[in-house]
């Protein structure tokens, strides 16, 4: 997981006396995950983070609508390249799969927003499919372009403005457990492994920002449990002079994963970027494909039991994909056997590379299908395998 950072102004010990030029006490927080038994950091505010003078609930007990289950289940394709604009970048999200671990919408958002947010129930991470903008928080400010996945730890006051209004397109995903690293990239000192995709290097921290000292009415609509919540402060919530930790919002391009392939064809977890509670974020990105001299590159005919397989496209060639296109995502519930067209494995051979870059997220336990999903819904794919369908292979899962 990333590793200790340190920006603005701390005091040399933690939980001690810390003050201005004027003798004026800062408020110290500590910020953590699972009680204070996990990753945490500390900021240290001018104002109380605890100053509300006003609230009141803007939606009560919202939960996704979903398809009736006697609609059954079958493979499915969301064209969510096609999301109009809508709202801002949190009440433009449209989710799409949910169950109790994990939520993945879409949000190509109309507005900035005019407040800022607080997700209190959820981890998010946002992949940039489109546009490009600037990730306001308390511990600073991030960046974001193309290919860019965000991370915000739940509690994270923040707003999102763009560069590129009304060309934003994001894939959100949401989870109430913890998005982290995998273990099995970490050493016992929490360091990126030699083996591991990609290194603390790629990972980009907030930039350092000056504290907004100002006093006057700022909105935080806050998530928590099923409610959003309006508060309003006194106070400018970004008057952070200085914080140091292991939890803080932070940016990994997909196109610095490093692709790890073989001679024969590798299985989707040497993809894995992220780990979920009950599920893992996969990158799929250009590569060498495998080189074996009897080779198959295009995957293998699979029945991904126990286990939700969605694949959200990002771009590269899918010309051989008939009907998916950038902003396709692809729900391949478990139990129901996936693969390429025979013609696409045949065709595959020979091939040296592959252009496609791809976000996957396996679950493990099922999703449910919600009505907003229907508006994307390409009807025709889960017959696209038969004798006279015409979706064949991707590379990589
Ligand atoms: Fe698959």
């Amino acid at each position: 997981m990333p590793i200790y950072q340190r920006s603005g102004n701390v005091p040399a010990k933690r939980h001690v006396q810390f003050r201005n030029g004027s003798g004026k006490l800062y408020q110290e927080e500590v910020f953590g995950s699972r009680g204070f038994d996990g990753r945490y950091s500390i900021l240290y505010h001018l104002y109380a983070p605890t100053e509300v003078r006003e609230l009141e609930v803007l939606k009560a007990n919202e939960q996704p609508k979903l398809v009736p289950s006697s609609e059954g289940f079958r493979h499915r394709h969301f064209r969510l390249g096609d999301a109009t604009t809508f709202g801002d970048a949190v009440s433009g999200r449209k989710v799409c799969l949910v169950n109790s671990d994990v939520s993945i919408g879409i949000c190509a958002p109309e507005d900035d927003m005019e407040y800022f947010y607080c997700n209190g129930n959820s981890d998010e991470l946002i992949f940039v499919q489109e546009g490009a903008g600037v990730l306001h928080t308390q511990f600073g400010n991030l960046p974001y372009k193309e290919g860019d996945y965000i991370v915000i730890p739940k509690g994270t006051i923040y707003k999102m403005t763009s560069a590129t209004p009304k060309a934003d397109l994001f894939l959100v995903i949401e989870t109430p457990g913890n998005l982290e690293l995998p273990r099995r990239y970490l050493n016992e000192y929490g360091q990126l492994l030699e083996h591991s995709p990609f290194y603390s290097r790629d990972i980009l921290i907030p930039e350092n920002t000056q504290p907004e000292d100002k006093r006057g009415d700022f909105e935080v609509r806050v998530k928590t449990r099923s409610h959003l919540m309006s508060y309003h402060l006194g106070h400018h919530p970004f008057d952070v002079v200085g914080w140091d930790g292991y939890l803080y919002p932070f940016i990994f391009n997909i196109f610095d994963f490093e692709p790890i392939t073989g001679r024969i064809h590798m299985p989707p977890p040497v993809h894995q970027t992220f780990a979920g509670q009950n599920f893992v974020v996969c990158s799929f990105v250009p590569r060498l494909v495998d080189y074996h001299p009897d080779a198959i590159p295009a995957p293998y005919n699979h029945s991904n039991l126990q286990s939700d397989e969605v694949l959200f496209y990002v771009s590269g060639n899918f010309m051989s994909r008939k009907g998916i296109n950038e902003g396709s995502m692809t729900f391949h519930p478990a139990g129901i056997p996936h693969g390429p067209q025979p013609d696409a494995m045949q065709e595959s051979i020979g091939m040296t590379r592959t252009t496609e870059t791809a976000v996957m997220i396996d679950t493990f336990q099922p999703l449910n299908v919600t009505m907003d999903a229907l508006d994307f819904d390409d009807k025709k794919y889960s017959l696209s395998w038969g004798t006279t369908g015409d979706v064949p292979s991707k590379m990589g899962a």
